[in-house]
């Protein structure tokens, strides 16, 4: 199991580079590291050896030391030559003046106004285009045109519009997988469609989250043009794509399990728990790649300078020691725990809005959609950086709105 990988370091699954390869048996792996008495094991992550914390204690310590291994030295490598200076690539007093000002738009209490004006409407009316179907693709139809539709009413991106940004996006997603010319150039692009727009909000402010940036301060300096720029293009592949993957990790069970479905049904107050429970067995972030550009010590593991680091917030939910049988989805699990948000000053900005999201979808789809079950034999989830299906294939009768 412990050998050398290309550039000589000592790595365990040298054959397998977890960026890449899609690792439906991941949870089986972390248990082996974690039996074999690891706690922050060297494995192989985009050709690098890189360090990954597996227990539930050290991910939470590792989140919550942002002095030794801050945010900022992963996402200024990877993050700011492709968005600018985004909230997760500041440090210190500057990283908290800018959240202290965004956070009020992202409140559980903002979310809830919205969830009524928009993401209950905005579900519906996804469901009502497969009127006279009885299957889809899930993940196609509706995960991820919502959860993009979700981002771009927020920012008062025009529908029409919808496929060019959704183009732009996916070129830059490419940067996390190595495609940094085309991604830079698409980001160039979705500058240029944007301006406009911004600049239109200046003059004629209306009630999108556009308008509010135009209107927010930081330690009494208004946002700049460019700064709103640098926040907004950052949103998408920061709260569409993770919300789209839990979106479908949570649908999957619920189609799979006539039983859970059913309680779901009969018993709406604990939709949440279903929820809660979604985001610590089948998370859709595994790893949160961080980097230490001055090393230090992780629970007891000496780390170089220039380390590549993962943070195991999937093999952290599925650790025995906070969550017994881990790998049993169970509704009443009393105290599940879990960081699929994060933890500490960098914790998710978006968490409200996706977990209304998260309740809005389940509640529209177990209202719209009778009978649902899989069309296709039961499925692992695949991938790390995102750990979700290919595809959520379901048969269902579909009822309309009272
Ligand atoms: C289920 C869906 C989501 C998951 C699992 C998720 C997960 C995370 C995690 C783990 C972090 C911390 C990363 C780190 O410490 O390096 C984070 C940060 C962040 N998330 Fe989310 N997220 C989700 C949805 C959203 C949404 C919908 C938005 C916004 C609309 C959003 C905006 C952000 C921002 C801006 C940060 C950086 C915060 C900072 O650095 O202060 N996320 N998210």
């Amino acid at each position: 199991m412990y050998s050398s990988p290309l550039d000589g370091d000592v790595c365990f699954f040298p054959d397998i580079d977890f960026a890449v390869a899609p690792v439906p048996q991941l949870y089986e792996l972390v248990a082996t590291l974690r039996e074999s008495g690891q706690r922050v094991a060297p494995i192989v992550y985009g050709q690098r050896r890189s360090w990954l914390i597996l227990g539930f204690s050290d991910v939470s310590s590792a989140f919550l030391h942002e002095k030794s291994f801050p945010s900022a030295d992963f996402h200024e490598r990877i993050s700011v030559p492709i968005f600018g200076r985004v909230l997760n690539a500041m440090r210190g007093a500057e990283h908290l003046s800018y959240r202290r000002a965004i956070e009020p738009l992202f409140s559980a209490a903002a979310v809830e106004t919205f969830r009524e004006l928009v993401l209950v409407p905005l579900a519906h009316e996804l469901f009502d285009e497969l009127r006279g179907t009885d299957s889809c693709d899930l993940r196609a139809h509706y995960a991820q045109r919502y959860t993009f539709r979700v981002i771009s009413t927020l920012i008062g991106v025009p529908v029409q519009d919808e496929r060019t940004v959704m183009s732009l996006l996916s070129s830059i997603n490419g940067v996390f997988f190595g495609r940094t010319e085309e991604a830079a150039q698409a980001s160039a692009k979705l500058t240029k469609y944007l301006m406009p727009l911004i600049e239109e909000r200046r003059r004629h402010p209306c009630e999108d989250l556009l308008s509010a940036l135009t209107g927010l301060t930081v330690d009494g300096h208004p946002l700049s043009n460019e700064e709103i720029l640098i926040f907004v293009r950052f949103l998408y592949p920061v709260g569409a794509d993770s919300t789209s993957a839990q979106i479908v990790n949570l649908l999957y069970h619920v189609a799979a399990d006539a039983e859970l479905r059913n309680l779901l049904i009969q018993r709406p107050a604990i939709r949440p728990k279903a929820i809660a429970e979604s985001l610590r067995h089948s998370g859709a972030i595994a790893f949160v790649p961080r980097y230490s550009a001055g090393g230090g010590t992780l629970a007891g593991v000496e780390i170089p300078p220039n380390s590549p680091l993962l943070y195991g917030i999937g093999p952290a939910a599925h650790d025995p020691a906070v969550n017994p049988d881990p790998e049993e989805f169970r509704l009443h699990r009393e105290n599940p725990r879990h960081l699929a948000f994060g933890l500490g000053l960098h914790v998710c900005l978006g968490r409200h809005l996706a977990t209304a999201e998260l309740q809005t979808s389940l509640d529209v789809i177990l209202d719209r959609m009778a009978d649902l079950r899989l069309a296709t034999p039961a499925q692992r989830m695949t991938g790390t950086l995102l750990r979700t299906l290919p595809s959520l294939s379901v048969e269902y009768e579909l009822l309309s709105v009272n």
